[in-house]
């Protein structure tokens, strides 16, 4: 049975999985800068660029959270490229590439490719939140909750986006 590291830290068995996914997450967030950037200047809808925008902002936030999150641990704040969140951004370029020339469709394509980083942000911090929970880590679940709110807002902002003028066509 491995030793517990920090005295008597309930679920110590979980330490070494949170701090890696607390990693990942950092990568992923920073990745998202980039991407978010992107997806902006495609965005056809000024509603859809002021999203993104926003976003963006949020992500910064996100981020210094993190570092706070690794301090109130007593670490130093390290990312590590996300795979993931690779593979999606990627994915999102291929989207801007393959409609930029149907405006049309862009936006709901776009929306569509953020959804899917809303989703895996929502997953990766719903799980630390957990985690966080089970260690009585108070100060990083706290952290942790107030981002997976803001990312699940911004989930809530993309559909009625799409519902309202993205996914909708023209009825002029
Ligand atoms: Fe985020
Ligand atoms: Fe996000």
């Amino acid at each position: 049975m491995a030793q517990m590291k920090e005295g008597n830290m309930p679920n110590a068995h979980l330490h070494e999985l949170f701090i890696d996914e607390l990693k990942d997450i950092l990568g992923a967030e920073r990745q998202l800068l980039k991407g978010l950037k992107k997806m902006s200047a495609a965005a056809g809808s000024e509603k859809l660029k002021e999203a993104f925008n926003t976003h963006y902002q949020q992500t910064e936030g996100h981020i210094q959270r993190l570092k706070d999150v690794f301090s109130s641990l007593g670490l130093t704040a390290r990312g590590k490229k996300c795979k993931a969140m690779e593979g999606l951004l990627a994915e999102a370029d291929e989207i801007i590439e393959d409609f930029q020339d149907s405006p049309e469709v862009l936006d709901a394509a776009l929306i569509a490719a953020a959804q899917k980083v809303e989703h895996y942000e929502i997953a990766s911090y719903g799980c630390v939140v957990t985690y966080a929970k089970l260690m009585d880590h108070s100060e990083a679940k706290e952290l942790l909750g107030q981002t997976l709110a803001e990312e699940k807002e911004t989930d809530v902002l993309l559909t009625e986006i799409a519902m309202n003028e993205a996914n909708v066509g023209e009825t002029v």
